[in-house]
Order: structure tokens, then C-alpha cells, then sequence
């Protein structure tokens, strides 16, 4: 009978042994000189695109929808409780062939141009330099402008500075700001160099944009005029290392801030697949890309340290996320795709990499804020729904400008046609109340993870936590049923002995708030 009974166990445990993973033990090594996770890598993007500023940010004030001087004011509101630390604009390729000045002054005179590359349409200007700069003031959030180096010029690009930032009355451009109904300067800290020299902004060798580079931030300078500028290098596209050696090693670093990286989470440029109806071997493609940001970050930083070991550079990702086909019957210039919790699986491993690499990752904008890409937010025309990666942002904003704690683990295995990703990925922090917020993400769309996080150093009296998850992978918030996917209240993390265990579900985000 014992015998029996014995064998009986065994056996069970034996085939219960793959279904039950083993447990994944995390070890959280607070450590006083861990970097700060900048707030700014939390960062947004906005682009004359399709319907991201028109119809998206922008109405204009004789609009139904509720607004201050355009500006819709759900959108505001949504954006604020993101705690939005920055917002880059005018583009993107459009950057490069917009002309500030066509943007200031009466509406009714200001000229029109050709949106050439996105969707042909007519651009009218109505959206401009005050607009912007006002609605950041709105959003309590820092402007980055993106200047225009590939069809503009120094001089331009100069003007713009002493037009946005500095003091009243001081010079020509100052006084054309009052003229225009603006006497204090705006602070503008954060100024993209062209964006994509490689490409739309130029088609540029590294080696021609470095000296592009040289002249143009020579000029760009506010000549002690305000707090100081961050000049940002237009930077790589993915892999494309040499364009970070020959800048770094061209460019001479007290004229130069930031260098740039672009990555998209793209199937194949050629054959992007459906935002919504994708199927499982898209969805690994995807975080394939996506998880690939780690790879980038660590080999772009190394060419970084051989030429600034004092790391005096940061690395600003000023575009990222997933980029499928357009939603059907929608302009195919116009960049509108659904969000759904493949998006928010690319939105928590993409931020999870940016904490973990605080130390030189000191900005990240992803692309786009409302209505392009992956947008936190959708509107059509009075309605506006919160995606699922607009969630990941709010549950992850407890890790703005609060200490990396670093996090030691081997992840379990997501495997699909012989191809392995890491299933787990994670980041910790400690806020300036010391507070410890964690966040978990299981890629894994099968399986359950068991988590063990050994917080004994942190010294732990309590836990709370919210999820992110749902019933499909494909699972999307729609202007009918905007409230399919949002946060809810996790209370599966257990305290005990320094250790917290849980259970994190297949594709879903938890974010754990741990006090003394
Ligand atoms: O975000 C859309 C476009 O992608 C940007 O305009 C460009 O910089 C990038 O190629």
C-alpha cells in the first residue's frame, strides 16, 4: 500500500514537472551607487502626421470638443496623469522640412506647405511654435524641438533658439515673439540636430553629417541666454554601428549632448502584419524586435565608452515601438494602428531595458503619442480611449527619477520554432519616499511563471501591486468598449521571510509597490 502510494506521488510529480515551471528567483541588490532612472526616458513624441496633431492634440478653438486655444482638453488630461516628462515635436521627417517661421504670427497669413511625406496633405500652420510650446506649459511637461538641419540652416535653426528662450526685449527675434503675443521666453532645454540624417533628414554619410553636425550646433546656442541647451546628435537607425563610431569619434564632445537611436519592434519593412489580427509566430517576430533593444543599447554604449568613458553623452532612444500595417481603409500615410496587449508587452520590456540601463539611457520618446503608431491614445473625432501601452506608462511612472535597483536573474525560456526569448523581464527602483516598485513582465502567451524576489536587503513590510492582462493576446480597447483592457489591483504577491513570491500570467505586466 505505502509502496503504491509512493509510486502513485512520484509519478504525479513527475508529469506535473514541465507544467510547472520552476520557480524564478530574483535577487534585488540595492546599491547606493546605482544610477537614477531619468524621468525622461518616459518620453513622447508628436509628429505632423496623420492625425496626431490635427485632430489628435490640435482641434482649434472653434471646435465642439472642449479646448484651451485648440487643444483638446481630454487629451490633456489623459497625457497629465502619465506625468509626461517631455514632448518631441514638430517630427520626425517632417522636422526636416518645416520652417518655424511659416508657424508664428496671424493664422489667417501664415503660408501653407505639402506634407510630403506623410500622406501628401496640405499643412496650414495653424498648429505652430506658440501652440506647441503653450500646450507643454499645459501638459506641465518639457519641450523637445526636433530642428530642421536637412532642408534648413544655421541661421534658422539659431533664430529659433533666441525666438524661443531668450529674455524680452534683448534682440530682433525676442521682440518678434512679444510682437506675436508671447513676452517671456518658453524653456526649451532639449534640441534634436535633424532627425534621421541617415535617411529622410538628408540622406547623409556619418562622416559628411558630423561636420553638418559641427556647423550647425556652433550656432546652436542660447549664448548664455537661458539654463542651457541639450544638443542631440541625429542618431543610428537599429544596428547601424558605425553611424554612433564616426559621429562619436567626429564630433567634438563640448559640442554635443545626446546621440539618438531609432528601433522600431517591425516584422519586416515590407510586410509589417495586422495590428490586430496577428498570429502567434507575428506576435514572437515582434518581441523578438522589441527584446532586440537590449542587444542595441549595450553595443551602441560600448562604441559611446571607448570615446566618453565619462559617459558626458547620453543615449536618447527618440523613437521606438511597434509599427504594423495602417488600420484598413484608413490613409496609408497616416500611420494609425490599433494597441493591443502585444503593445503592451513591447512597452513593458522596452521600458524594463531603458531602467536597467539608467546609467547612459537618459531620454526615450515612443513613437507616436495620439493616433500614429504606438500611441498611448486614440481619438475619433469627441471620443478618446486609453490603449493598453497608455497603462503601462501610468503603471510605470512610479519609476520616474527614483534609484535603479539593480536585478539579478536567469529567465525562463519562451521558445516557438526552435528560436528561444528570455519569458521574464524586470526592473526595480526605490523613489525618494522609499518606496521599492518592481515590474514584472511574462511575454510567454502559454505559460504561467512562478517569481521568487529575495528583498531581504530592502527590509519589506508591506505589498500591493496592479496587473495588466486579459483573455486574448489580440485583446484591444475600441470607442465602443474602451475599458476591455486596463490595470486591476494584484494582490497575489506574497511577504515573507525577505521573499516575495507570485505567480505572473501569460502576456502580463505587474507592477509590485513595496514599503517598510
Ligand atoms: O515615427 C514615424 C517616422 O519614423 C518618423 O517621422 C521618422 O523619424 C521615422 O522613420
Amino acid at each position: 500500500m505505502r509502496l503504491s502510494f509512493i509510486i502513485t506521488l512520484l509519478s504525479f510529480l513527475f508529469l506535473a514537472g514541465p507544467g510547472h515551471a520552476q520557480t524564478v528567483m530574483i535577487s534585488a541588490q540595492p546599491n547606493e551607487e546605482a544610477p537614477t532612472i531619468s524621468r525622461h526616458i518616459y518620453g513622447h513624441f508628436a509628429e505632423h502626421l496623420g492625425r496626431c496633431i490635427y485632430g489628435g492634440f490640435y482641434v482649434g478653438e472653434n471646435s465642439e470638443i472642449p479646448n484651451t486655444k485648440g487643444v483638446r482638453m481630454d487629451v490633456v488630461e489623459a497625457l497629465k496623469a502619465l506625468k509626461i516628462p517631455n514632448l518631441r515635436w514638430p517630427g520626425g521627417c517632417f522636422a526636416d522640412t518645416y520652417h518655424w517661421k511659416d508657424g508664428i504670427g496671424p493664422k489667417a497669413d501664415r503660408p501653407s506647405i505639402l506634407n510630403v511625406w506623410w500622406g501628401g496633405v496640405r499643412e496650414d500652420n495653424s498648429f505652430g511654435t506658440h501652440e506647441f510650446l503653450d500646450m507643454c506649459e499645459l501638459l506641465g511637461t518639457d519641450p523637445y524641438l526636433s530642428a530642421n538641419v536637412g532642408s534648413g540652416t544655421p541661421q534658422e535653426f539659431a533664430d529659433w533658439i533666441k525666438y524661443t528662450t531668450h529674455p524680452a526685449g534683448s534682440s530682433p527675434m525676442p521682440e518678434l515673439r512679444e510682437k506675436n503675443g508671447r513676452k517671456e521666453p518658453w524653456k526649451v532645454r532639449f534640441w534634436g540636430v535633424g532627425n534621421e540624417a541617415w535617411g529622410c533628414g538628408g540622406n547623409m554619410r556619418p562622416e559628411y553629417y558630423s561636420d553638418v553636425y559641427r556647423r550647425f550646433a556652433t550656432y546652436a546656442s542660447d549664448w548664455g541666454n537661458s539654463d542651457g541647451l541639450v544638443r542631440i546628435a541625429s542618431g543610428a537607425s537599429s544596428e547601424d554601428y558605425n553611424w554612433t563610431e564616426v559621429l562619436m569619434k567626429n564630433i567634438p564632445k563640448n559640442l554635443i549632448d545626446a546621440i539618438a537611436l531609432h528601433h522600431y519592434s517591425v516584422i519586416d519593412w515590407g510586410k509589417k502584419g495586422p495590428a490586430v489580427d496577428f498570429s502567434e509566430g507575428q506576435y514572437f517576430t515582434t518581441m523578438k524586435r522589441a527584446l532586440m533593444m537590449e542587444e542595441l543599447i549595450q553595443k551602441h554604449v560600448a562604441i559611446m565608452d571607448k570615446y566618453d568613458p565619462n559617459k558626458r553623452v547620453d543615449l536618447y532612444v527618440d523613437e521606438w515601438g511597434g509599427w504594423y500595417d495602417v488600420e484598413p481603409g484608413t490613409n496609408p500615410g497616416f500611420l494609425y494602428q490599433q494597441n493591443t496587449m502585444r503593445d503592451a508587452m513591447i512597452a513593458g520590456v522596452t521600458l524594463n531595458i531603458f531602467n536597467n540601463h539608467a546609467d547612459r539611457v537618459k531620454m526615450a520618446n515612443i513613437a507616436q503619442a495620439v493616433n500614429v503608431l504606438q500611441a498611448v491614445v486614440l481619438t475619433d473625432e469627441e471620443k478618446m480611449i486609453l490603449t493598453p501601452t497608455y497603462h503601462i506608462f501610468r503603471m510605470y511612472n512610479v519609476h520616474h527619477d527614483a534609484q535603479l535597483i539593480p536585478l539579478s536573474f536567469v529567465s525562463p525560456q519562451f521558445i516557438q520554432n526552435n528560436e528561444v526569448l528570455p519569458a521574464i523581464s524586470a526592473s526595480a527602483s526605490k523613489d525618494g519616499e522609499g518606496k521599492v516598485h518592481i515590474s514584472l513582465v511574462n511575454i510567454d502567451d502559454k505559460k504561467t511563471h512562478q517569481i521568487s524576489v529575495d528583498v531581504s536587503a530592502l527590509g519589506l513590510k508591506t505589498v500591493k501591486g496592479e496587473i495588466l492582462t486579459s483573455d486574448q493576446l489580440q485583446d484591444h480597447n475600441t470607442f465602443d468598449n474602451p475599458d476591455t483592457i486596463k490595470p486591476t489591483t494584484f494582490n497575489g504577491a506574497k511577504l515573507q521571510g525577505g521573499k516575495l513570491t507570485l505567480s505572473v500570467p501569460p502576456f502580463s505586466v505587474i507592477v509590485l509597490e513595496g514599503t517598510k
